[in-house]
C-alpha cells in the first residue's frame, strides 16, 4: 500500500463525486523516518519545524513526523499536481482544538485526518465537502480492559446481539468469546475516536454521546475490492458501526487479526467507498 488506497466516495443524488486516499506507514518507512529525523527540513514547513523543536520525547517526535509524512503523501496521491510540490511546502497546521488543517495553494479544500500508534501512522486525505476521519489502534490487553470498562450498557447489548447474529461470520479467525469481546471492544473504541475526530471535539465531551448502537460484519462479497486492498482476505474482517446520537455518520473498521490492528474510517452514513479505478 505504498501509494495508499485511493477510493471514490459514491453518494446517490450527488453529482459532485468526492474521493479520498488512505495511507498507512510501512516498515520500510523507518528508513525514511530516520532521514527526516536527522533533517526534518525537507518534510516540515517552517512553523511545523518550530512546533517540532519543542518535542522532548523520541516517541512524540516519531509520531509527529510519521503522521505528517503519511498525511502529506496522502494529499499528493489524492490530487494530481503537475508542478513540483515538496512536502515542506505543504503545511498541516493545528486547528484550535488540535485538529489538522492543510494549507497549500494547490490543495484547496483538501483536508486530512491523522492517527499514530507505536511508531507507525496512518492518514486519510479527503475533500472538505465530505468530512472523514481515521483512527488506528493495536490490540493490547491493558487497553482492552480499559475499553471494556468504558462500554455503555447499549454497547454491551450491541455486543451480545452481534455475537448471536454474526459470530459464525468471524469464527474462522476469532475462536473464543474472550477474543471476540476484545476485538469488539477495539472496533468499538476506534469507531468512537474516529467519530470524535470528524466532529473535531476529540474526546473532550462525555463519551456516552458517541455510543455505538449497531455493529455488523460487512460481507466480503459486497466489499471484495476493499478486502483485497487491505489484504484482509486471509487475515481479517470489515465492520460497520452506527451511532445512537450521530445517525448521519458511520464507521467502517478494518480489523487485521494477524497484526492485531484496527483502522477505522468515519464518513457520512449515506456514502459508499469504492476502490478508485486507477488503483
Ligand atoms: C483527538 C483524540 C481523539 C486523538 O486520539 P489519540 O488516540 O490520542 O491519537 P491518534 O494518534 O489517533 O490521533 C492523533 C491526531 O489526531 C488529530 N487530532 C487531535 N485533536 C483533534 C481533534 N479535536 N479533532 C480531530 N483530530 C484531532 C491530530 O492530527 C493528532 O495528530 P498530530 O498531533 O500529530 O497532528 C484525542 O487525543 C483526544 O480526545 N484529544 C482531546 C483531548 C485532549 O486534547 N487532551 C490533551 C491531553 S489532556
Amino acid at each position: 500500500m505504498t501509494n495508499g488506497l485511493k477510493m471514490t466516495v459514491i453518494r446517490t443524488n450527488d453529482d459532485n463525486q468526492s474521493a479520498c486516499c488512505v495511507l498507512l506507514s510501512e516498515a520500510s518507512w523507518l528508513e525514511r523516518y530516520r532521514d527526516y529525523a536527522n533533517d526534518p527540513t525537507s518534510l516540515l514547513s517552517e512553523s511545523e519545524l518550530h512546533y517540532f523543536s519543542f518535542f522532548k520525547s523520541e516517541r512524540r517526535k516519531q509520531s509527529y513526523l510519521m503522521g505528517r509524512l503519511c498525511a502529506k503523501q496522502a494529499c499528493l496521491n489524492l490530487v494530481s499536481i503537475e508542478k513540483d510540490c515538496s512536502f515542506s511546502s505543504i503545511e498541516i497546521k493545528k486547528g484550535v482544538f488540535n485538529f489538522p488543517v492543510v494549507v497549500h495553494p494547490l490543495l484547496p479544500n483538501i483536508q486530512v485526518s491523522i492517527s499514530h500508534v507505536n511508531g507507525s501512522a496512518c492518514a486519510i486525505a479527503f475533500s472538505e465537502r465530505h468530512p472523514m476521519s481515521i483512527d488506528v489502534e493495536l490490540l493490547d490487553d491493558k487497553r482492552c480492559r480499559t475499553m471494556e470498562k468504558k462500554l455503555e450498557d447499549g454497547e454491551l447489548d450491541c455486543r451480545e446481539s452481534f455475537f448471536s447474529a454474526d459470530h459464525h461470520r468471524v469464527s474462522r479467525y476469532i475462536k473464543t468469546r474472550a477474543e471476540f469481546n476484545s476485538y469488539f471492544n477495539l472496533v468499538n473504541w476506534t469507531a468512537k475516536e474516529s467519530l470524535s475526530k470528524v466532529l473535531r471535539t476529540g474526546l473532550m465531551c462525555p463519551t456516552h454521546l458517541y455510543e455505538v448502537t449497531s455493529c455488523k460484519v460487512l460481507l466480503k462479497e459486497d466489499f471484495i475490492e476493499i478486502y483485497d486492498a487491505f489484504d484482509l482476505e486471509e487475515r481479517g474482517f470489515v465492520f460497520v458501526s452506527l451511532f445512537k446520537h450521530f445517525s448521519q455518520y458511520k464507521v467502517i473498521s478494518f480489523l487485521d487479526i494477524k497484526l492485531g490492528q484496527v483502522i477505522s474510517i468515519c464518513l457520512p452514513r449515506q456514502s459508499k467507498l469504492k476502490k478508485a479505478l486507477s488503483d
